[in-house]
């Protein structure tokens, strides 16, 4: 079943180009401009009254919700959020009925998540799936959905069904937007780099040698930073939660803007920083940030897009094709699968079943 590949990870990570073109194949409309999500249950005059979106998940599906989040906010320009469900529930949230809820997981089996479904149906909230697994709790109890379609992710650590996760919030972002303002040219330049997708993640696949040398150095760092900002800050998160998963190195994500406000006094030449740098309209403050790393001989791995000028402010680049700059977190995720499997694999960790965790978290 590994196909050639040493691990399910590895090969989870290569199969997503394929699994890419699977979920968005019959999804995209050229001719409105949109997404066709019938799954959805909801009908445009309907979705047109949802004035708020609000994404639970656990984990990595908590991070992706976040930057899912920001799609959403970019693109129908409503107020979205994302928060863990393993404490959305506790604090007796207040459920409006013109709020979208988005649960998203994986094995669709995660109780937390569950949970938080039914206390915000209970409290007559509207609650939609971006789910995997088919026929699943979750998938089951949500008032409709978007499936996936990643296939099955048999390694512990989630990879593909993450990327996945970004693509299912981009379509409904596209969809959310063009029932509320977003421009047919706007809309049709988002189908348009959704369909680029599976191609720049394989350019990136393309690129594996080279990360693997940034991996086998990185995997000497007991402890290291990843940072970013806005729609870099949820890939910073889930980078760091990757590395820490299956190299056991301890990582931690910052946003870029509160370096300053604390953990800069970490910074040595002994602490690398991971740094999502896109090409967008934060470049230069994100670059601001690694001036003051630099000032303190902290090392930089840089996640970037072709032409943004370091001088000398990051030793290691690793360059992800540009496309729309609402899309790109989701190419920027896939160089740090890469790294931290490298990095898990210079170190001889059981790379596809880390120590104490589960696939599927059925209790609180
Ligand atoms: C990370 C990981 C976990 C899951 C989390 C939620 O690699 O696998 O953080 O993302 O336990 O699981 P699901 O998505 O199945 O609800």
């Amino acid at each position: 079943q590994l196909e050639g590949h040493d691990t399910f990870l590895h090969k989870e990570i290569h199969e997503q180009p394929t699994s890419l073109e699977r979920m968005l194949s019959g999804r995209l409309d050229d001719r409105f401009a949109t997404a066709r999500l019938d799954g959805l249950g909801i009908d445009a005059r309907e979705l047109r009254g949802f004035r708020r979106v609000k994404a639970i998940g656990c984990g990595s599906s908590f991070y992706i919700g976040q930057l899912g989040a920001s799609m959403i906010e970019d693109l129908a320009r409503i107020p979205a959020d994302a928060e863990a469900a393993s404490e959305f529930r506790y604090r007796n949230p207040i459920v409006e009925p013109d709020t979208l809820y988005v649960a998203v997981s994986q094995s669709g089996e995660t109780a937390d998540t569950l949970f938080a479904v039914r206390e915000i149906q209970r409290k007559g909230g509207c609650v939609v799936g971006l789910v995997n697994v088919v026929g699943s709790s979750i998938a089951r109890e949500c008032d409709g959905g978007i499936y996936l379609h990643a296939g099955p992710e048999v390694s512990v650590a989630s990879t593909k069904v993450l990327t996945h996760m970004g693509v299912g919030f981009a379509l409904l972002a596209l969809l959310l937007g063009r029932v509320h303002d977003l421009s047919y040219a706007d809309g049709a330049r988002i189908v348009a780099g959704l369909r680029a997708l599976p191609g720049q993640v394989q350019q990136m696949l393309d690129s594996e040698d080279e990360i693997a040398v940034v991996a086998k150095g990185l995997a000497q760092s007991p402890s290291s930073f990843f940072i970013g900002r806005v729609r870099g800050y949820a890939v910073a998160r889930e980078g760091a939660q990757k590395l820490k998963e299956i190299s056991y190195q301890h990582a931690e994500a910052y946003q870029a803007s509160e370096l300053k406000h604390g953990p800069l006094a970490l910074i040595s030449p002994q602490m690398p920083t991971v740094a999502i740098v896109p090409d967008d309209e934060l470049v230069e403050r994100n670059l601001g940030a690694l001036h003051e790393i630099a000032a303190r001989s902290g090392p930089v791995i840089a996640v970037t897009h072709p032409g943004v000028e370091f001088g000398d402010l990051a030793a290691e680049r690793i360059v992800v094709p540009h496309g729309e700059v609402e899309l790109d977190p989701i190419v920027l995720t896939i160089p740090l699968q890469l790294l931290a499997y490298h990095a898990a694999a210079a170190l001889g960790r059981d790379i596809d079943r880390p120590r104490n965790l589960a696939k599927s978290v059925t209790v609180e």
